[in-house]
């Protein structure tokens, strides 16, 4: 697990190392821009390079002056810019350095700026850090724009300056950096849409926070990286079946045969040990067909879209068997539809994933889900959200977090907000940001092939939280390999379950 910190948390992580462990912040200032410097030397013609440092008036700035010093001290040519007249402490006590150093630090100049833009080969951004509360004007937006209009390797210092740490947005402009070293900790924004367009490829950089000033927090959000493979749930020598668990697929109305087949094939890849599909009458021949290993039940409709009742007497006794039920994925907007999840979330005892169809119709009627006995998870993309909120989709994806934690909360479920960076909350304030997976998994069927991954981490064993953020981050590790063998166009959901095997083995 890999926490991601907001510009306060680490605020908060700096002052209580500085205040309440006793490194000076001069320590971690200088540790920073050794950071910064080794990747500076790590480029293959530096000998011959010209750098220019761009300097804020907050600590940002003074690790780009402390970056100017070591650079000098290699005999690197370097020119340094600073952009205002009034720094902090640490800023100034920097500043001093390079004045008793005899180094020259140039005062904001538009015309000077241009030209050492264009001499440099080099720029590095120290502008603004994680302390950018406000929207940038004035010579702040002229000078990051002069930059970004040339083509120049641009590495930012801990956050491209314009990026708000806290949610990704561009505060009116930000640079567009090749590179972003960011020290102790991500930041959010380096990682959220569109911060980490402007980040390119982040680096993090250990500058001596000790592990107790971490720990000491309440840090909620995390991603994944290549090591949760690791939390996949182990598979006894010993076993049968049963051991892995019965996947209830409740999905296809009459022709949607394809989402039923989608997240039913998907939670078996994942190692669910048997999966039921209860779908509609007319689609048994199809699905039994495509996916022999599987169960079919069936249910009918009647010529008003209502559900044939006695479909619940087989139906009862297999939400009784099921460890983990989905229900949705093509279903169709019905009454059958409203009739099928309001029966499950009264009578099932284990975990219920709703998806798709499930949540159109429970945005009509989320009263059905404010008394619920088990887990419940939702996996809506943007336009589901929308609806089960009644807000736009541009207020969804704006601010996707704040909108997962809200219904996460209020209703007392997971919530699996689809988007290129889908987010994971829950009732306890637990945020995951997935960084897995690319444009090519925007392809119709996805979503119910992770619906399916979930519910088979689920059925082994896995806690509903824990699995969802799992099966978010291996549904887009598959589609990664899926863009490897097929590339992003032709890619189609079901190469992404063709490539889970390659992720869990
Ligand atoms: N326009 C002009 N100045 C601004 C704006 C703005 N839109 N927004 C903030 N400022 C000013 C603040 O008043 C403050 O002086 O910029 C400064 C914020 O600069 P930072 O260097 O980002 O914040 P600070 O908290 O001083 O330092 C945090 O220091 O630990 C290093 O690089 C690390 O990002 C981290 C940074």
């Amino acid at each position: 697990m890999i926490k991601l910190v907001t510009g306060e948390e680490m605020q908060l992580i700096d002052s209580y190392t500085i205040k309440e462990i006793g490194i000076p912040s001069m320590v971690l200032m200088e540790r920073a821009a050794l950071g910064i410097v080794d990747h500076i030397l790590k480029r293959k013609h530096i000998e011959n390079e010209k750098v220019f440092i761009l300097c804020g008036s907050g600590n940002n700035g003074g690790d780009g002056l402390a970056i100017g010093r070591l650079l000098g001290n290699k005999g690197i040519r370097t020119n340094i810019m600073l952009l205002s007249e009034n720094y902090t402490q640490e800023t100034s006590m920097q500043l001093k350095i390079l004045q008793n150093l005899n180094i020259k630090v140039d005062k904001y100049d538009a015309d000077q700026l241009k030209k050492y833009i264009s001499e440099s080969d080099l720029i590095i951004d120290a502008i603004f850090g994680t302390g950018l509360t406000r929207e940038v004007i004035g010579h702040y937006k002229d000078t990051i724009q002069c930059v970004n209009n040339e083509d120049k390797f641009v590495i930012s210092v801990d956050i491209p300056s314009g990026i708000c740490s806290k949610s990704g947005k561009v505060l009116g402009v930000a640079i567009k950096a090749n590179l972003t070293v960011t020290f102790g900790l991500n930041k959010l924004g380096n990682v959220l849409y569109p911060g980490t367009l402007y980040a390119s490829k982040t680096n993090i950089v250990d500058i001596g926070f000790p592990k107790r000033a971490y720990d000491s927090r309440m840090l909620k959000h995390f991603t994944f990286d290549e090591n949760a493979l690791q939390k996949l749930p182990k598979r006894e020598a010993r076993s049968n079946k049963g051991t892995f668990g019965k996947v209830l697929v409740i999905a296809g109305a009459i022709n949607m045969s394809g989402a039923a087949f989608l997240s039913a094939m998907a939670a078996y890849k994942i190692g669910g040990g048997l999966v039921n599909i209860m779908t509609h009458e007319e689609n048994r021949v199809i699905i039994q067909t495509s996916i022999p290993e599987a169960i079919v039940t069936t249910f009918n409709t009647l010529d008003n879209k209502e559900l044939d009742k006695t479909c619940f007497i087989e139906f009862k006794s297999s939400i009784k068997d099921a460890n983990v039920i989905v229900i949705g994925p093509g279903l169709s907007q019905c009454k059958a539809t409203k009739e099928l999840l309001e029966y499950v979330i009264r009578h099932s005892k284990v975990p219920i994933i709703i998806d798709a169809d499930g949540l159109n119709v429970l945005s009509n009627e989320l009263s059905l889900i404010k008394e619920h006995q088990v887990e419940i998870i939702i996996t809506p993309h943007p336009g589901e959200m929308s609806r089960l909120l009644g807000v736009s989709i541009k207020e969804v994806t704006e601010n996707l977090i704040e909108n997962a934690n809200f219904i996460s909360k209020k209703y007392n479920i997971i919530c699996a907000l689809k988007d290129a960076r889908t987010i994971v909350t829950n009732p306890f304030d637990d945020v995951y940001i997935n960084t897995s997976g690319n444009n090519g998994m925007a392809t119709a069927g996805a979503g119910d092939v992770l619906t399916g991954i979930i519910s088979g981490l689920i059925a082994q064993g896995l806690r509903p939280y824990e699995a969802t953020c799992l099966g978010v981050y291996l549904h887009g590790l598959s589609g990664d390999k899926a863009k490897e063998r097929v590339g992003v166009y032709s890619m189609m959901a079901r190469d992404i379950i063709e490539e889970i095997s390659k992720v869990t083995n």
